[in-house]
């Protein structure tokens, strides 16, 4: 499986590090991509660089670098996850932007009919925030924000983000231990 994962400027840059570094050892092939803020906000929370959390075979991309493969619609890659996704680029994938890397693979996504999964972070939500979110639901993508959940009894800051990163490896039907399952019974 290849995916292209995009970091943008939401709080929450780890939430995408920690994507991409268990994905990888999942075994699947990674396009990374980083907006501006998306960099900036991963410096801001974490003191990283996009450049030191690239592992072997993960490969990072500019984000006005618009030649990209992916970019294209003929390129095969499996569906994209944006985690964390600003109200600002789900606005502009939600009005057809496509003027950077991260937007023009979303549109890719959407009119290809291929996963496009938004891990939106914002609180609390204005209608304009809301109605972005039904705009692209409604053209096929799937808001998941990473929203706080206790039923698998996380102790900790990292329990938390596997969960989220667990039910977006769900989405693609990729087995993984990241967060036990409900089952009242056990
Ligand atoms: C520390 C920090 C945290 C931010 N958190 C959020 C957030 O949680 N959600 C959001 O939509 N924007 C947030 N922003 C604002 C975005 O970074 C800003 O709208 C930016 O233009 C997004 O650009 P991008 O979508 O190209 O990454 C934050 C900015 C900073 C500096």
């Amino acid at each position: 499986m290849e995916l292209v994962i995009a970091v943008t400027g939401a709080s929450g840059a780890i939430l995408g590090v920690k994507f991409v570094e268990r994905s990888h050892k999942l075994g699947i092939k990674i396009n990374l991509i980083f907006s501006e803020w998306g960099e900036k906000t991963l410096r801001a929370e974490s003191g990283e660089f996009p450049q030191n959390i690239v592992k072997d075979g993960v490969k990072l991309f500019d984000n006005n670098d618009l030649l990209a493969p992916f970019s294209s619609g003929s390129y095969p890659f499996d569906g994209m996850v944006i985690i964390p996704c600003s109200m600002n680029t789900l606005s502009k994938i939600a009005y057809g932007a496509a003027d950077d890397l991260i937007t023009r693979t979303a549109s890719v996504a959407l009119k290809e009919r291929r996963k496009l999964i938004l891990v939106t972070r914002e609180t609390p939500l204005s209608l304009i925030h809301l109605e972005n979110m039904v705009k692209v639901t409604r053209a096929g993508a799937v808001i998941l924000p990473p929203v706080l959940t206790f039923y698998h009894f996380p102790k900790t800051i990292d329990d938390m983000v596997d969960y989220v990163i667990g039910k977006v490896l769900d989405q693609f039907n990729v087995k993984h231990d990241l967060f036990k399952r409900w089952n009242k019974r056990r």
